[in-house]
């Protein structure tokens, strides 16, 4: 069976079903609460790790200056929003010059970045280009999440004449949470994808962003305004320059 190296080239073909209990509309407006004190409708606003730009969607509601980013071309490209400004980028590197007043990242696209240094990378950039009164914030997945989800190691669905098998598994050594899809396309050719997530310590996060320059003003657990612990699930940060 062939891999894809390229993640998200077939799933994003399959992302909507995948996706099709998630209420998009009421995480932006958790979002749009979060960082209603530090933005208004004409700040500049940056998404990472958009994929089919279904969050922006909603948010553009708020915030009109929203740029949707994604690695993956055919995630962003799959959107049907074509209000959305998008850009195909790395959030290791980002391309912009100009600063942010709000930076947003959802869904646990940061748990893509394996290795710490990539880490680092996003969390400098993002000291480059938020703006000294803008916030960052991100949704990471943590350890519980991962042993609630490998409950259910193998999921099968069909979306569009696709057929898809879903396998869930957690390395608790090496903390890599993998998602391999086997998509079965209409022409009857079986493809794999592999998605790798790393499931870093709750108190990483921490150490992280203060070596960049960043401080956490607030950890929730997600969707909630709870203060977060290492036992959440999935944990909502916000996050400031250090003046
Ligand atoms: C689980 S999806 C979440 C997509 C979207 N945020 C949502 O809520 O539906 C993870 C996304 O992160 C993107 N991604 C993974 N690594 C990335 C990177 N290094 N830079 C930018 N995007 C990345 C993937 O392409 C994918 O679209």
């Amino acid at each position: 069976m062939p891999i894809y190296k390229k993640n998200y080239l077939l799933v994003s073909k399959i992302y909507p079903h995948l996706m099709r209990k998630i209420n998009y509309k009421y995480w932006s407006d958790y979002l749009v609460m979060l960082s209603e004190n530090y933005v208004t409708n004409k700040s500049n606003v940056l998404e990472l790790g958009a994929g089919n730009c279904l969050l922006a969607f909603y948010l553009k509601d708020n915030f009109k200056n929203i740029i949707a980013t994604d690695l993956s071309f055919s995630m962003l490209n799959s959107s049907k929003d074509k209000k959305v400004k998008k850009v195909c980028s790395n959030m290791t590197s980002l391309p912009f010059k100009y600063s942010f007043d709000l930076v947003i990242s959802c869904f646990d696209s940061i748990n893509y970045l394996i290795k710490k240094n990539d880490l680092l990378k996003l969390f400098t950039s993002i000291h480059n280009l938020l703006s000294d009164t803008g916030i960052f914030t991100f949704d990471v997945s943590l350890e519980n999440n991962s042993k609630i989800h490998i409950k259910v190691p193998i999921r099968e669905g069909k979306f569009k004449e696709i057929t898809y098998k879903h396998l869930s598994s957690y390395d608790e050594i090496n903390r890599i949470h993998k998602n391999t899809f086997e998509i079965k396309l209409k022409n009857k050719n079986v493809y794999k994808e592999v998605h790798k997530q790393k499931i870093y310590p709750f108190f990483d996060y921490f150490r992280l962003l203060q070596k960049c320059g960043l401080y956490v003003l607030e950890c929730f657990d997600a969707f909630t305004f709870n203060d977060a612990t290492e036992n959440s699930n999935r944990v909502q940060f916000i996050v400031k320059k250090i003046k």
